[in-house]
């Protein structure tokens, strides 16, 4: 859905970041700043920023930022055009929807309608003789009364088409159940309910809003569950199984765990931080549903081999997240003289909820568990499998905020590598550096594209390695004058530039050599930017005397060269630390490789 410039360009106008902003956070002011606690992550001091006049907030804790839509987007969980919406709403503007958009807005609200009294209808049915094997078998699993109502669950009954009957009675159409996926349609074309037989599971968004629907088998039978698939009103990835319960919670931290009993199970036993990810992995958009309400988030996973995966996959996803992230290792049971596997379901059944909150207490931490991850993965007796080793685990201390943890840690690492604290440290600081950098640089384009709303600007070219960018820059100078030395560049390659555009300009510069075409600064338009046009027309005016031609491609090469090679060293301190270390402990300190 797009929405016209100008009235974008208004919206933005009467909606002033500060104001946005200040109704959520509460902010002081210093110098042309305000700052506060951060929303998006759990903090003591402010690291949270606006900047009034860029029209732009950031946090230097979490890295979160942006302009006003992108604030409204993030604290209320929208999507572009609802954020649009929602602001337009705030500056007292119409929104100019087309019918389209309009038309579905209605259908959502619908959709979203008919999902309820579903519930309603499946929750009834549980009083009802029909449902009395779903009702008998909430007792089995030991699911009471009371639980079953906070969590709405219901009975979908033995039956084709009950729920598409009350349904229509109610004065639903078939196109609006079709889209609620509540019933598909056969090849015949005839309608039928979906979910039949079934103990039912609503699934609420964080609003409270009935999104879709899981349904359990009663006995035996396959598949286990079914769930709604992707509707109008239900994304799979945005969505965790009891968010409307758990973004209540008043303990530190949520559980996350695999399956929906699991969470109704933990809510009965007065665990009502838990949510499910329903079997499927966690995605990014849960984790940052998830950063608005809480900074601390427990794994509890199945203690089968796919839960221990899902465990990984998880904990490699939350790797460069704020969050500290706890492992809830479930024990195995002891049944018949054989450990079996148990979910958190089971585990509270048989141990019972005290055995559970000392497990939680004393869930191992994370870190340990990932440092021990990391290091099983490589052979530390060999130099290669040092230095690989080394690199991932500053890549893993190196994200964790503390300052004096990552010291500890950095500590412990060395001594697995055989190399030096400081080395370690070095190289972490070096990465943070980076990231810090990296997020700085988002943040630039971020704020341009704001502007880009008001007053297209150019960004200027700025090099990171002035003395190679020069000669670069000679290179492409001769080259666009006389595209035959390209016979001197042989070794030269566009890694080697320190100017990422430089090193396109003279890539394309070689093609068009190659394939017998002049290139001129017309041509490279297509793949340049304009900016970068306007500074290649500057180096062309630069006087360049093409008799000695040869000698300065030479030279401009062989300090590109050499500049390359000494960014490479400085970027890998690891690989020449564990070169000392072993030249000083005399291992014999020849490189085989
Ligand atoms: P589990 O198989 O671990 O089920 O799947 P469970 O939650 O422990 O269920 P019980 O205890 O046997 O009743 C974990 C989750 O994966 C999803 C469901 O959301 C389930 O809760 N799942 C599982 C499916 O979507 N489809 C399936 O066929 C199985
Ligand atoms: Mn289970």
């Amino acid at each position: 859905m797009a929405f016209p410039q100008h009235f974008l360009d208004e919206l933005v106008s009467r909606s002033d970041i500060l104001d946005v902003v200040s109704s959520y956070v509460a902010l002081t002011k210093k110098g042309s700043n305000y700052f506060g606690l951060c929303p998006f992550h759990n903090e003591k001091t402010g690291s949270f920023s606006v900047a009034p006049d860029k029209q732009m907030y950031h946090c230097f804790g979490c890295g979160n930022g942006g302009g006003v839509f992108k604030f409204i987007m993030e604290i209320e969980n929208l999507s572009f055009p609802d954020a649009v919406r929602f602001l337009a709403k705030r500056a007292n503007m119409d929104v100019p929807e087309d019918t389209a958009s309009r038309e579905e807005g209605r259908r959502r609200q619908r959709v979203l309608a008919l999902n309820k009294d579903a519930a309603r209808w499946y929750y009834q049915n549980l009083s009802r003789p029909e449902g009395a094997a779903a009702a008998e078998y909430l007792n089995r699993r030991r699911i009471r009364r009371k639980t079953a109502m906070d969590f709405g669950l219901g009975a979908s009954l033995d039956s084709w088409d009950s729920l598409l009957t009350a349904m229509l009675e109610k004065g639903y159409t078939k196109s609006e159940l079709l889209a609620a996926g509540l019933v598909v349609q056969n090849q015949k074309g005839r309608l039928y309910d979906k979910f039949r037989n079934r103990l039912m599971f609503p699934v609420l968004d964080v609003r409270g809003d009935v999104v879709a629907f899981g349904g359990r088998v009663l006995d035996k039978s396959e598949p286990k569950y079914m769930n709604t698939t992707e509707t109008i009103v239900y994304s799979k990835r945005r969505n965790l199984y009891g968010i409307h319960l758990a973004k209540k919670t008043k303990r530190p931290n949520i559980i996350l765990c695999e399956g929906n009993i699991d969470v109704i199970t933990l809510h009965q036993a007065g665990f009502d931080n838990a949510v499910a990810s329903m079997g499927t992995a966690l995605t990014v958009e849960q984790t940052r549903l998830l950063s608005r309400y809480t900074k601390e988030l427990v794994l509890c996973y199945d203690n089968d081999s796919a839960g221990q995966m899902a465990t990984q996959k998880n904990i490699d996803l939350l790797k460069n997240s704020e969050f500290t992230v706890r492992v809830l290792q479930l024990p195995r049971r002891l049944a018949d003289g054989e450990y079996v596997k148990q979910d958190v379901d089971d585990y509270i059944k048989f141990q019972g909820p005290a055995a559970f909150a000392s497990l939680l207490s004393g869930s191992a931490k994370q870190l340990d568990y990932r440092m021990d991850a990391v290091a099983a993965k490589y052979d530390l007796t060999e130099q290669d499998g040092k230095i690989a080793y080394s690199n991932e685990i500053c890549q893993l201390i190196a994200s964790i905020p503390n300052a004096v943890e990552r010291e500890v840690y950095a500590g412990r690492a060395a001594e697995k590598a055989g190399i030096s604290q400081e080395a370690v440290l070095l190289e972490v600081n070096r990465l943070r550096g980076r990231k810090r950098g990296q997020e700085k640089r988002a943040l630039q384009k971020e704020a341009l594209n704001v502007r880009a709303l008001h007053q297209p600007r150019a960004q200027a070219l700025r090099y990171t390695d002035e003395p190679s960018a020069a000669a670069e820059e000679g290179v492409v100078h001769l080259l666009l004058a006389d595209p035959s030395l390209a016979r001197r560049c042989g070794g030269l390659r566009e890694e080697d530039f320190s100017a990422p555009w430089l090193g396109k300009v003279y890539r394309l510069l070689l093609e068009a050599q190659r394939e017998g075409r002049t290139a001129t600064l017309d041509s490279l338009s297509g793949s340049c930017a304009p900016e970068e046009i306007g500074r290649l027309a500057e180096v062309m005016q630069r006087p360049a005397s093409m008799a000695r031609a040869e000698k300065a491609m030479d030279d401009y090469i062989r300090v590109i060269e050499r500049a390359a090679e000494k960014r490479r060293e400085s970027a890998d301190p690891l690989r020449a630390a564990v070169e000392r270390s072993k030249e000083k402990k005399g291992y014999g300190g020849k490189r085989n490789d």
